[in-house]
C-alpha cells in the first residue's frame, strides 16, 4: 500500500503544525462494504482523512492531499483500483471541492465539446451533474464515450444525498472487457473489427422540440457562428468544429436538425497496462432508447427525445440480443457508491463507467471534469 501516514505536526512549520499538534493527520484505507476485487485490487479503493483530537479546515486537508500527490500516490493507486473513494475530507460546499480537485494537480480542466445534457457551472472547474428529472435512469457509460474528445478523470462530490436512491454505480470496464470476452467472444471480435458509430441527435435552436431536448446544435457546435451567417455558412462552420474537434461527421436533415456520426473504436488498450478497456456509451444509448419505446425509425421517444442507435463501424445493426446481455452483465458487476455527505469519488475514466439511479427526495452532486493520467495505445 503506497499510502502513508503522514505527521505535518512533525514537520513542526508552517500553520498546519499549530493546527494539527496534538494529532496525527493520516490518509488510510477503509473497508466500503461489498466492494469488488477486479484484477487482484479493491474497487473501489476507500481513503478516510483521519485527526486525532482536532477537527481539520479544508485548506490543511488539501495540503495533505498536495503532498500525497506531488508523490505521484494516487495516480499510482488510481491506475491499480481505477476509483478511489474520499471519506471524512471536511468539503461542505463547491468552493471546498474546488480546493480539494485543485490539489490533485493534474494538467488541465477538460474543455467539454459538444454537450448532451444540462449543467450548470456553480464555481471554476465545477459544474451540477446532469440536471434531467431524478426518476430519469442513466445506463453505464464512459464519460464522453461516444465521442473523440473525453475528459481522463472525474471528480464526483456527494453534497446532498437523497432520502432514498440517486447512487452512482461504476463498474469496471476492464473487467467488463473480460466478462464479454469470455461470455460474447463474437460480439467482442467484431466490435474490435468494425468499431461503433454513434449518433445524437441535434435539433436546430429555432426548433420548439430543442428546449425540451436540452441542447441543439447552434449551441453546441456553432461558437464560432456570427449574427451575419446565413444558414449554408453556419452549417460549415458546425462541420468544421466537428471535423477538428471530434473527427466527427454531420448529417443534415430535412428539419435542419442534425445528426452527428461518431465512428470510433468501441474497445481499446491501456498505455501504461497494456490492458483491453470496453470505453464507449453505446449500451445507455441502448438502454434508454428500449425504455422510452424508441427501438424504430425515427427513434422518438416516449420522453419526447430522439434516440439514434449506434450501430456497428460498417453499418450494420448491433443484435439485440448482445445489448440485453451487456446491459444484464453491467448490472452484475456493478458497484453502487453508498455516498455520504462530503464524499468525494476519483474515478479514472478510462476504466470505469459510471451510471445513475433514480431518487427520491432532494440530492446533489457536483462534478470536476480533467485530461490526463491515462492515454489510450493502438494494442
Ligand atoms: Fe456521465
Amino acid at each position: 500500500m503506497a499510502v502513508v501516514a503522514i505527521d505535518t505536526a512533525s514537520r513542526g512549520v508552517g500553520p498546519d503544525a499549530q493546527r494539527t499538534r496534538h494529532g496525527q493527520l493520516t490518509v488510510t484505507p477503509f473497508d466500503i462494504l461489498n466492494s469488488r476485487v477486479v484484477h487482484g485490487k479493491k474497487f473501489p479503493l476507500g481513503l478516510e482523512l483521519k485527526n486525532e483530537n482536532s477537527i481539520v479546515n479544508i485548506d490543511t486537508a488539501v495540503q495533505k492531499i498536495e503532498e500525497l500527490a506531488q508523490d505521484g500516490v494516487f495516480r499510482e493507486l488510481l491506475t491499480d483500483h481505477g476509483t478511489i473513494l474520499f471519506r471524512g475530507f471536511p468539503i461542505t460546499n463547491a468552493n471546498d471541492f474546488q480546493k480539494f480537485v485543485r490539489a490533485f494537480k493534474f494538467p488541465n480542466p477538460h474543455r467539454e465539446v459538444g454537450l448532451a445534457g444540462k449543467r450548470t457551472v456553480v464555481a471554476t472547474d465545477i459544474k451540477t451533474a446532469n440536471e434531467e428529472p431524478p426518476d430519469v435512469k442513466f445506463y453505464y457509460h464512459s464519460e464522453y464515450g461516444r465521442s473523440a474528445h473525453f475528459p481522463g478523470i472525474l471528480f464526483f462530490y456527494s453534497q446532498i444525498v437523497p432520502d432514498s436512491g440517486g447512487q452512482t454505480p461504476l463498474l469496471s470496464s476492464l473487467e467488463l472487457y473480460d466478462r464479454l470476452k469470455e461470455e460474447l467472444p463474437e460480439f467482442v471480435r467484431d466490435l474490435t473489427e468494425k468499431g461503433v458509430i454513434g449518433r445524437q441527435y441535434f435539433p436546430a435552436k429555432e426548433d420548439p422540440e430543442a428546449e425540451h431536448i436540452g441542447w441543439n446544435w447552434r449551441d453546441s457546435y456553432g461558437w464560432d457562428i456570427k449574427p451575419e451567417d446565413g444558414l449554408e455558412v453556419q452549417r460549415a462552420k458546425v462541420e468544421a468544429v466537428l471535423k477538428e474537434t471530434l473527427q466527427a461527421d454531420g448529417e443534415w436533415q430535412p428539419n435542419d436538425s442534425l445528426h452527428v456520426l461518431q465512428h470510433l473504436p468501441a474497445i481499446r488498450f491501456i498505455s501504461s497496462t497494456s490492458k483491453p478497456t470496453f470505453f464507449n456509451g453505446f449500451a445507455g444509448v441502448y438502454g434508454r432508447a428500449r425504455d422510452n419505446h424508441a427501438l424504430e425509425a425515427p427513434f422518438k421517444g416516449d420522453d419526447g427525445k430522439y434516440h439514434l442507435p449506434t450501430t456497428y463501424g460498417d453499418g450494420s445493426l448491433i443484435p439485440t440480443t448482445y445489448l440485453e446481455r451487456l446491459l444484464e452483465i453491467s448490472d452484475e458487476i456493478g458497484f453502487l457508491v453508498p455516498w455520504q455527505e462530503g464524499d468525494v469519488a476519483l474515478i479514472d475514466n478510462f476504466t470505469v463507467q459510471h451510471a445513475r439511479t433514480p431518487w427520491i427526495g432532494e440530492r446533489s452532486l457536483l462534478v470536476s471534469l480533467w485530461d490526463g493520467h491515462e492515454k489510450f495505445s493502438k494494442h
